[in-house]
């Protein structure tokens, strides 16, 4: 129950945002719409550099199967992907193919992507999550 409450809420928060982002193309730009490039290029070289250097446990805290967060094994071989064959670039290039934007509303950023469909009668759809700086 709390899970809908909660996403009624955000829908309703979401659907405020729109509107008034609508209302806001036909005056001044109050909140200050501006197109966005994501673009983590020059912090990768130092977050890599801490996955790389990070030491995991040499045995896993809870038995595999705990609902208790992520299994070493499987944390291993992220770590591992991460520092020899994850290309954030490719990743970056293809969140770029879509239309990021930020906005400001009550002196927070916020960033959105505003994606129109090809179909002249698609209904819209907002997807949100969490809440504000995560
Ligand atoms: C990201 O920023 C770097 C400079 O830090 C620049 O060289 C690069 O072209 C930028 N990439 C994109 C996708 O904007």
């Amino acid at each position: 129950m709390f899970a809908l409450a909660n996403l009624i809420a955000r829908l309703t928060v979401g659907a405020s945002f729109i509107v008034a982002l609508a209302a806001a193309s036909s005056s001044n730009n109050p909140f200050n719409v501006t197109p966005f490039t994501v673009n983590l290029s020059a912090g990768i070289p130092r977050l890599k550099a801490i996955v790389q250097n990070t030491r995991l446990p040499a045995k896993a805290l809870y038995p595999v199967g705990s609902d208790k967060g992520i299994e070493l094994d499987v944390l291993r071989q992220l770590q591992t992907e991460w520092v020899t064959t994850f290309d954030w670039e490719t990743q970056q290039s293809e969140l770029n193919q879509l239309s990021h934007f930020t906005a400001v509303i009550e002196g927070q950023s916020v960033h959105f992507v505003h994606e129109k469909s090809a179909e002249p009668d698609a209904i819209p759809l907002i997807l949100l999550h969490g809440w504000p700086g995560n």
